[in-house]
């Protein structure tokens, strides 16, 4: 799918538009209920590429829920992952909770299994990771996602909750750009 008019300089394609995604996201909320069966979630999402995702997830959930946030960046060049950066701590008690993990993507493993370590320590009940993309072809940790939307490309991929840059989060699709644009 080409990309709107104002887009078409930055970005090469639509990936997956928001018709699409809203009925994976849907389809992810019932899969997510049926397993939890009745149980209260504690939802813990990475800032800030989650958002979107987040946002429309948990509105399809009817579970009893807890939300929290946890800030963390890996700050690379763009491309590649860099250092992993913790900008902010759980605030709500771990421990005892079915604590599900939510990022929009799967890319190399460094975040997913680092974070997953921190929140190991804090002795959840259960604990299990949904992702809306993954990118296996970079993966560099062995880590899987319990919960996955759409396996993707190894593209540079932007919109709905990711950036380049920091742009393009508010995009309602999944974006593919250019490869100029970075480059
Ligand atoms: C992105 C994305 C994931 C992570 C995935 O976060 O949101 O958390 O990278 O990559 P990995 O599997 O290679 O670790 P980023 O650090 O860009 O922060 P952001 O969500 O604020 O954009």
């Amino acid at each position: 799918m080409p990309p709107p008019e104002h887009l078409r300089e930055e970005l090469q394609s639509v990936l997956i538009g928001e018709k699409e995604i809203a009925l994976r996201v849907r389809e992810l909320a019932s899969e997510i209920e049926r397993d939890y069966n009745g149980k209260e979630l504690l939802m813990v999402a990475l800032l800030t590429g989650t958002v979107p995702f987040l946002a429309d997830l948990m509105r399809h959930i009817t579970l009893p829920l807890r939300l929290d946030f946890m800030g963390v960046s890996s700050y690379g060049d763009g491309t590649t992952p860099g250092e992993l950066v913790f900008t902010k701590d759980l605030r709500l008690e771990a421990r005892n909770r079915d604590v599900l993990l939510v990022d929009d993507i799967l890319d190399t493993g460094q975040t997913l299994h680092t974070v997953l370590g921190k929140l190991s320590d804090l002795h959840p009940h259960s604990l299990k990771t949904c992702v809306l993309l993954e990118k296996t072809s970079r993966r560099r940790e062995s880590v899987t996602a319990d919960y996955v939307g759409f396996e993707v490309p190894d593209e540079f991929v932007v919109g709905y909750g990711l950036d380049y840059a920091e742009r393009f989060r508010n995009l309602p699709f999944i974006g593919v750009l250019k490869p100029e644009v970075y480059a």
